[in-house]
């Protein structure tokens, strides 16, 4: 309770009483989406469960206005496109993902308790999802090879530092050893921006900023296609080209 007032002080602070009105369409998208579909993914679901700190400190579900808009500025081959969620959490953005005619989708997430969830979500779901191929992998991120399948990858604020570094370099090296068309859409960039103009192998094709009532600063989104030969060519972890 006492965060809620904190997050409605601080939006009033920032944005004003507009904010307050932000945060409102914000809780209605989220709880309609959830009931529609019947899954909970929500971070206050997470909270009531009671579950460890642990588990509920590193959540927080994609918007899902945020997730259609993304998904909006990429383009996708029916039946061929493979979907990654790196951090799958309890499954939303797996499962949006699966609305659309991917290949197949897949989710990567470290915590045994969130994977649970997302597999019971995905369960629930799954009789309305165009893409029936789902696997939720129970993997620390960093260290997953990443498949050669894999098309679109997808981030939403799993983790910063050196662990994108990896997942990255992940990235790059299964460009190389299979070359292919390859997108990134990673949101909410804000933790990783200046690492992220430094691979010269990925060219940002669309950016947007989706400004909503929690993230009052907005979550700056940035879509990214990767050129398979500038990634064989590139030295070091700067990104830099020979
Ligand atoms: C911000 S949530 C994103 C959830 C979901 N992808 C979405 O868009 O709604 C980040 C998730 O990444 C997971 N995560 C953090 N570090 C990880 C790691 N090293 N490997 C796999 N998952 C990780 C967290 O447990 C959390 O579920």
């Amino acid at each position: 309770m006492s965060s809620l007032c904190g997050k409605i002080v601080e939006l009033v602070r920032l944005r004003g009483v507009a904010g307050i009105g932000d945060l409102l369409v914000h809780a209605c998208a989220e709880f309609y989406n959830e009931w529609r579909l019947g899954i909970t993914t929500t971070h206050w679901a997470l909270e009531r469960a009671g579950l460890p700190k642990r588990v509920t400190h590193w959540y927080g579900a994609v918007p899902y206005r945020a997730f259609r808009k993304a998904m909006g500025s990429i383009e996708i081959t029916p039946w061929h496109d493979v979907f990654l969620d790196c951090g799958a959490g309890m499954g939303r953005a797996c499962i949006l993902a699966a609305m659309y005619p991917f290949a197949k989708v897949i989710g990567v997430e470290v915590l045994p308790e969130l994977v649970d969830i997302c597999r019971q979500n995905i369960a629930k779901v799954r009789h309305r999802l165009q893409c029936k191929r789902i696997e939720v992998v129970m993997h620390d991120a960093v260290s997953y090879k990443l498949p050669d399948e894999v098309t679109v990858l997808y981030l939403f604020n799993p983790f910063h530092g050196t662990g994108m570094k990896a997942v990255f370099e992940a990235v790059r090296s299964s460009l190389v050893s299979t070359p292919r068309p390859f997108t990134v859409m990673f949101l909410n960039t804000r933790f990783f921006q200046e690492e992220l103009r430094q691979y010269s192998w990925l060219t940002r094709v669309n950016a947007f900023t989706f400004s909503f009532a929690s993230a009052p600063r907005g979550l700056d989104c940035v879509i990214l296609k990767a050129d398979p030969d500038r990634a064989a060519s590139v030295t070091g972890d700067n990104g830099s080209v020979q």
